[in-house]
């Protein structure tokens, strides 16, 4: 078998590889993050990487993807590439995103009411039993959980002549011994997998609130961004769901590391453990075959509370931990959802609420104490920089501001030229275009001499309609401009309609109007950074008073956190899926018509 070595630049050493090896295939094998929706399938032209040297041959998808000024500079879709020799390849500048775990929007848990079961006492042992005491064991506050490692820590204090041990007990049952007074050391940690980021969150029990957190892209990614190209992949080879199960585990495992460094826990002390994700997520997280997601009625394989010992999925914690998998509405309103419902406590507070997440699907849940409807569509990845000829994820050089006046202004993440627009920059932009009168209602790039003055050299006529320059070629960073084109619209239209017809669909099926909604809650990292003003202008949030917006952050890992903390909270999220009542958008008759009417921008 012929060898040859890629090289990764800037400062990778050369590493073997196959001739004849997919270069995709290989970079991400090699752990290199290479931007990708669509797993490597040669169908979303986000892979692009410069290849330095090495011998390449260009094909028709990559020509439709990429100019020729960036073939000619040796730009590629690595996927569409095999290894043929030695290669030297630049991967591009700043594709790594910003995978924050900050819990915005809520207060930090301090002095949140732990109820974890979980109680720690002082043993004193003595040099023997003594009297009435038949073996050591009945010195314990409570039964040894089943299993020996209780005894057998036991019999280690006893071997080395210990005085002083701490017993952590759970419902009455020892579940570990510690070494000497450890009462004032432990943790609980929360776990929120993301289709593309995953966060955890170290919490203390004893009201210091979140001591650490970490976070990390979900490795994932290489089999694609999004949930259906990973349901597809799991079903095809079990050795996909195999390698996706490690690729998950290993990231958690890595971030428990962080968050027990940063706080100075040993992972020992951790108790408690509550994951959260979408259904897809935990199938994948547990190593279940994800198929029944991809395929009608799109049932889960399960969808209630999961518990487990944490060496059943290898989790890097000791199996005294008590390990969950939050419950779960439906295949597509997962224990994420029933997270940020409980964050948002929408099934005890009065007020009308609606909690939107804001991703590939667009999960959607109106409710309050009353009783609570939730759906889910596929809104489409637009607002996460997908299927956006210059889109991007929000990491340095992106646009994400955009407000127009007699010229563009732009706010780019770094303070950098731009080289691409994220989702936040997107709804400023088409909001700033509607109010210039570039944009009409119905999504159509007005013509130049349809556009204020100073705007109408930057319309560019196309043949399959107009495109607007947000950054003229002077202005960006690969000396070619930034505009959004008119299929780019398109994409905006079809993600925002999908979210404002799933809204309206549940608020008919309610009985109630958008204007009654007393609190709009918007939850995700992305939440947090998009203009809610530009988001009500595109119509993706109801029109109603900017004071009753919130943007909340991580609610689904605040949600998780409260698990983590306290079995009521639990059982309250248990009781939220059991009753939260799941509308299919699919089989609402009048949904297609509110997808249609809110296609068009509020006017
Ligand atoms: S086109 Fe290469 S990963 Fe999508």
């Amino acid at each position: 078998m012929t060898r040859a070595t890629v090289t990764v630049f800037p400062d990778c050493a050369p590493v073997e590889v196959r001739v004849g090896d997919n270069l995709f295939q290989c970079l991400t094998a090699l752990e290199h993050s290479v931007p990708t929706e669509c797993g490597g399938q040669g169908i979303c032209g986000k892979c692009r990487v410069q290849v330095l040297k090495g011998e390449t041959e260009i094909t028709d998808v990559e020509r439709s993807w990429l100019t020729p000024d960036e073939l000619e500079q040796g730009m590629r879709l690595a996927c569409r590439q095999t290894v043929r020799g030695d290669m030297w390849v630049a991967l591009p500048e700043g594709v790594e995103v910003d995978h924050s775990a900050k819990l915005r929007g809520f207060e930090d848990l301090t002095d949140f009411p732990a109820d974890t079961g979980i109680e720690k006492r002082l043993v004193a042992l003595p040099a023997r039993p003594g009297e009435g005491v038949r073996s050591w064991a009945g010195l314990l506050p409570g039964e040894p959980a089943s299993g020996p490692s209780v005894l057998r820590a036991l019999a280690r204090a006893t071997a080395t002549g210990a005085r002083e041990l701490t017993a952590v007990t759970r419902d009455g049952s020892v579940v570990a011994l510690e070494e000497g007074d450890t009462r004032g050391i432990g943790a609980v940690l929360a776990v929120d997998i993301g289709t593309t980021t995953i966060a955890a969150y170290l919490v203390d029990p004893g009201g210091a609130g979140v001591v650490a957190t970490a976070a990390c892209a979900n490795s994932q990614r290489r089999w694609g961004s999004d949930v259906l190209s990973r349901i597809a992949l799991a079903a095809e080879d079990e050795d996909h769901l195999t390698q996706m199960q490690r690729s998950v585990r290993d990231d958690i495992n890595q971030l428990i590391l962080e968050v027990t460094k940063l706080a100075g826990v040993p992972r020992e002390r951790i108790y408690r453990v509550t994951l959260v994700g979408n259904a897809t997520m935990e199938h994948l997280f547990l190593g279940v075959d994800p198929r029944s997601l991809g395929m009608a009625p799109y049932s889960p394989v399960t969808s209630s509370l999961a518990e487990f010992p944490p060496s059943a999925v290898r989790l890097a914690l000791p199996d005294s931990a008590r390990a969950a998998f939050a419950p779960g509405v439906s295949g597509y309103v997962g224990a994420d959802s029933v997270a940020g419902m409980l964050a948002a406590d929408m099934d005890v507070r009065p007020e009308l609420t609606l909690l939107i997440d804001v991703g590939t699907n667009g999960e959607t849940m109106l409710g309050s104490s009353a009783g609570i409807l939730c759906g889910s569509n596929a809104a489409g990845p637009a607002f996460e920089g997908a299927r956006i000829g210059q889109g991007m994820r929000a990491s340095k050089g992106a646009i994400e501001r955009v407000s127009i006046d007699d010229d563009v202004r732009l706010g780019v993440i770094g303070n950098v030229p731009p080289r691409g627009i994220c989702g936040s920059g997107l709804i400023d932009a088409v909001a700033a275009m509607l109010n210039a009168g570039v944009l009409e209602p119905t999504g159509r790039i007005a013509d130049p001499g349809e556009c204020p003055a100073p705007l109408r050299d930057r319309v560019l006529p196309g043949e399959s309609g107009n495109s607007f320059v947000l950054a003229t070629s002077d202005q960006a960073m690969a000396g070619h401009p930034v505009m959004l084109t008119q299929k780019d619209i398109r994409e905006v239209q079809l993600a925002a309609g999908a979210i404002a017809a799933g809204r309206k669909s549940l608020c008919h099926s309610r009985g109630v109007h958008e204007s009654d909604l007393e609190r709009v809650m918007i939850a995700g990292a992305f939440g947090s950074y998009i203009d809610p003003g530009a988001a009500i202008r595109i119509g993706l949030l109801p029109n109603v008073p900017l004071e009753r917006v919130h943007s909340v952050g991580n609610a689904a890992g605040y949600g998780a956190c409260m698990m983590a903390l306290s079995r009521e909270a639990e059982e309250r999220a248990a009781r939220l899926a059991e009753s939260a009542e799941y509308v299919e958008f699919g089989s609402d008759p009048r949904f297609q018509d509110l997808f249609v009417e809110c296609m068009e921008f509020p006017t």
